[in-house]
């Protein structure tokens, strides 16, 4: 089948903005003084634009001037990964002032973008405001609409000024320094403000990325608020902080390449999908009704639909783009067409939020305990013994096959979680029974005892 039997719109309009396709790029702070260049951060955008992103980020842009001579951006990227689990994400270490996009640099990036952007792929200004000011955040805002942002998204989310010096005393002081990043998105009620002053502002629409320090169920009554005061759109998540692992040949030395220290630094990639998910599923459900942008952890063009059916209207490459390069953006274009093509669905609209309908209060679930078994396919088995060398009451190796207890099985699903050959599946138990009859077989046996 040929592409072009694939041809459907991707276009949709976000937080009221018309964009040619919901896939683009997130914000990213250079990590080398070449990319504060707004010439060549422009032409390194417009590759991912070539490669189809329907929309552009800038990196966070500081109300500061100029740049500091002696603080030039640089950073450094470590790979996460654990044994036996394959690739978890990078470390992404930086100094935030070092890393600033300063607001000359901004505007110029904001105005080049412009000039050379097709009408359909929006320029998104990602800000950092000074402090907890929300008349100085707003007046920042304003200078982005006037050098021709489409749409603003608040940056309160950045971690990196939670890694500098003074970071713990200023948070539970509320004093918010003037790069203030997570120390501000942490705290709901001066982000509100900040949000509300910006929207009052400013003509185009204004979005707040969260930080991802801000669990569930606290998130929804901020995310709330922030449609209270006009909010356009919240975006999932920027980078958990984390601590990288010690070297453990070399006496808890770091282990990012070439440093002497091992700093309290970002966590980027496929772990952070699950704060993007848990983000966009429950805002979808508890705060209906406002745009969703999807970042944290995206990698693979099957991620972008996961996304959008849990609610997202946009998603975000960051680490997926880092690995992948902006082809990703092709691939995933192609991806959701074919997609789309194949389970029918005429426009985004068919399968967005699908997912939602699902997530549901626990108490409502049918377990199936006693209707439910695992059943082991015994030529997939390669007789590892997994499956039986854990918490399961109900798994045996026989033969140096894997067999299973039915009576003893709870369908907890564990053994099909860790197979390493997908050997095991959950089936229609062959002598099923009510939780009743399981009570008075195994409950009451033990009650006895
Ligand atoms: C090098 C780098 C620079 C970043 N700079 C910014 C930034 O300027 N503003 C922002 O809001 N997020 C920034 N982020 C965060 C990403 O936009 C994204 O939220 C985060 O990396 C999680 O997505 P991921 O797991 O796909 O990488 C940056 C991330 C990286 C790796």
């Amino acid at each position: 089948m040929t592409k072009k039997s694939f041809d459907i719109d991707l276009s949709l309009k976000f937080a009221g903005v018309k964009m040619r396709s919901p896939f683009g790029v997130a914000s990213q702070a250079p990590f080398s003084p070449l990319a504060m260049s707004p010439v060549h951060l422009t032409e390194m955008l417009l590759k991912h634009v070539e490669a189809g992103a329907g929309f552009v980020h800038t990196p966070y842009i500081h109300c500061e001037n100029q740049h500091p001579k002696d603080r030039l951006p640089t950073g450094r990227f470590m790979r996460a990964e654990v044994n036996g689990f394959g690739k978890l994400g990078m470390y992404a270490l930086a100094e935030s002032y070092r890393i600033e996009m300063r607001l000359q640099e901004g505007l110029k990036l904001i105005e080049t973008l412009k000039s050379c952007l097709p009408a359909d792929v929006p320029v998104i200004a990602n800000i950092l405001g000074p402090g907890a000011d929300p008349d100085g955040w707003a007046e920042h805002a304003a200078k982005m609409e006037a050098a021709g942002a489409d749409i603003i998204e608040l940056d309160v989310s950045c971690p990196l000024p939670a890694n500098a010096a003074g970071a713990i005393e200023a948070y539970a002081s509320e004093r918010i320094p003037e790069h203030a990043g997570v120390l501000l998105g942490d705290m709901p009620a001066l982000t509100v403000a900040v949000a509300k002053a910006t929207v009052q502002r400013c003509k185009i629409p204004v979005g707040v990325k969260m930080s991802p320090e801000v669990g569930f169920p606290r998130l929804v009554g901020f995310v709330e608020q922030l449609k209270e005061v006009g909010v356009s759109f919240v975006t999932s998540v920027n980078a958990p902080l984390s601590v990288a692992p010690p070297d453990i040949y070399n006496g808890g030395r770091s282990l990012f390449p070439g440093l002497n220290l091992n700093p309290i630094a970002p966590a980027i990639g496929p772990f952070t999908k699950f704060l993007c998910y848990r983000n966009i599923g429950t805002i979808s459900v508890f705060v209906p009704g406002l745009d969703q942008a999807a970042v944290g952890g995206l990698v693979d063009p099957t991620h972008m639909v996961e996304a959008m059916m849990l609610g997202a209207k946009i998603c975000e490459f960051s680490s997926g783009t880092l690995w992948k390069g902006w082809n990703l953006i092709e691939a995933s274009t192609d991806f959701v067409k074919k997609y789309m093509h194949e389970q029918g669905y005429d426009s985004l609209e068919d399968f967005r939020g699908m997912g939602t309908r699902y997530i549901r209060p626990v108490e409502e679930v049918d377990w199936g305990l006693g209707r439910l078994t695992a059943s082991v396919d015994d030529s997939k088995c390669k007789g590892c013994g997994i499956c039986a060398n854990n918490l399961c009451w109900a798994m045996k190796m026989e033969d140096a096959k894997a067999v299973v207890n039915e009576k003893n099985c709870s369908a907890c699903s564990l053994c099909i979680a860790i197979c390493p050959n997908k050997a095991v599946s959950l089936v229609e138990a062959k002598n099923p029974r009510t939780e009743e009859e399981i009570h008075a077989e195994v409950m009451g046996q033990i009650l006895k005892k």
